[in-house]
């Protein structure tokens, strides 16, 4: 995708720059008549034009007055998996409840089984058209869950998967092992054996492969209990595995406290979090992910409690968690313009939501989310006037380019 070389000294002029950097004093971080100034993969400096200095031969690329923000981050998908769920969702729209319809073993299940009956081409092949949807919408960097193998052979096979596209796709894949996501039928009715078989095996072989970065499971009355998550979370902590979980989204059995407890990465859903757990989660760097479009298709009617985590300054993050089931739509932008609308997000949290927030969900923080000097030279560029537009209008799609770690496809 690159014009231009990493490496180069880099001056990115006539942008109107949504920093999203909180400590500049404006929702966005907005800075006007500045320069971004870039070296290989890194924000050097971010300077006022008139005090710049362009050597002879130095590249400079002019933004033309286009909108410039962190490059969107989206921090919870499933993008990998076999086979569809469009039967299970005329199901659905026909009267049948998601809960009904995994107790009739749909749901995950019927997805694991078309995940492992699928080989390593198709998964590869699928998952490059959804990642170009992503990327499409700005997207520089995408966390990726397992979570349809639910053994050793399988879980490999959909890791590697996301290996092989961060070879192939110019953006910053963060793999997360969701082994954790559902008990899968050699270990029916025994959901402790199967979390021993994670702990034991399926989650030290791969981390030794390097095949993911963090762990993931689904606390639920219909998956994993806070003992089993205990477990699981004490295993990955021993090999300094970071965690996180889907938590509240159907039920409220105490999964974010766990998570709270164990200072994870993120909590997810959340549609049913108390504030209690708030409490807990506001000690900790845990971010609450919202994933607004989960809960538009399954048509739940409980929003999460935005108002308390604002109260007790819980960072938010917003996702589409795109996955068959449940959200299979792999739009950031429309994830940020429901998280306004259906969850009353301001426009200025739900950017945040995919950039600053969503970094900190994936524990990169420090180099991702804002523009600002040390940082990484992802931006995303948008034909708009105001950061509001870049969600506002869903269909014609304002993205005029990406910059993903210096190299530039505007
Ligand atoms: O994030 N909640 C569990 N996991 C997914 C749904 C997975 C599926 O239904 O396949 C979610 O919504
Ligand atoms: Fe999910």
């Amino acid at each position: 995708m690159s014009k231009h070389t990493s490496g180069e000294r880099t001056i990115w002029v006539n942008g109107l720059i949504a920093t999203m950097n909180p400590e500049i004093d404006d929702q966005y971080g907005l800075l006007r008549d500045q320069a971004i100034v870039t070296e290989g993969h890194r924000i050097v400096e971010i300077v006022p034009q008139e005090d710049l200095k362009i050597a002879a031969g130095q590249p400079v690329v002019d933004f033309g007055g286009a909108l410039v923000t962190p490059g969107l981050i989206d921090c919870h998908t499933h993008l990998i998996f076999g086979g569809d769920r469009a039967a299970e969702w005329e199901m659905r729209l026909n009267g049948a409840s998601y809960t009904e319809i995994a107790a009739k073993g749909g749901g995950i299940s019927s997805t694991v089984a078309a995940t492992r009956e699928a080989d390593f081409e198709t998964l590869y092949n699928r998952t490059i058209q959804r990642l170009a949807a992503l990327v499409g919408d700005g997207v520089t960097t995408v966390e990726i869950k397992s979570g349809y193998g639910l053994d050793l052979e399988n879980e490999r096979k959909t890791l590697e998967v996301a290996a092989a596209l961060q070879e192939e796709v110019a953006v910053d894949i963060s793999p997360t092992l969701l082994s954790a996501h559902s008990v899968p039928k050699e270990f029916a009715g025994r959901p402790d054996d199967y979390i021993d078989e994670i702990c034991n095996n399926i989650m030290p072989a791969l981390y030794e492969e390097g095949l993911f970065e963090a762990v993931d499971i689904f606390i639920e009355n219909i998956a994993f209990n806070l003992e089993q998550t205990e477990k699981l979370f004490k295993a990955a902590t021993a090999l300094n595995i970071p965690v996180k979980a889907h938590s509240e989204q159907l039920s409220n059995i105490g999964g974010s406290g766990m998570v709270a407890k164990f200072d994870g990465l993120s909590t997810d859903h959340i549609e049913r979090l108390d504030e209690d757990s708030i409490k807990l989660l506001s000690e900790k760097r845990t971010v609450a992910v919202l994933l607004p479009l989960a809960f538009y298709f399954l048509k739940d009617t409980i929003i999460p409690p935005v108002e308390l985590l604002r109260k007790y300054k819980v960072p938010m993050a917003v996702s589409t968690d795109f996955n068959p089931g449940t959200s299979p739509f792999a739009s950031p932008r429309l994830a940020m313009n429901m998280a306004c609308t259906l969850f009353g997000l301001t426009p200025a949290e739900a950017l945040a939501g995919m950039t600053r927030n969503a970094a900190r969900a994936l524990g990169r923080e420090s180099i991702q989310g804002q523009l600002k000097a040390g940082y990484q030279a992802n931006f995303a560029i948008w034909d708009v006037e105001r950061p509001v537009e870049i969600f506002y209008e869903i269909g014609r799609n304002p993205l005029v380019g990406r910059v993903f770690l210096g190299a530039s496809d505007f």
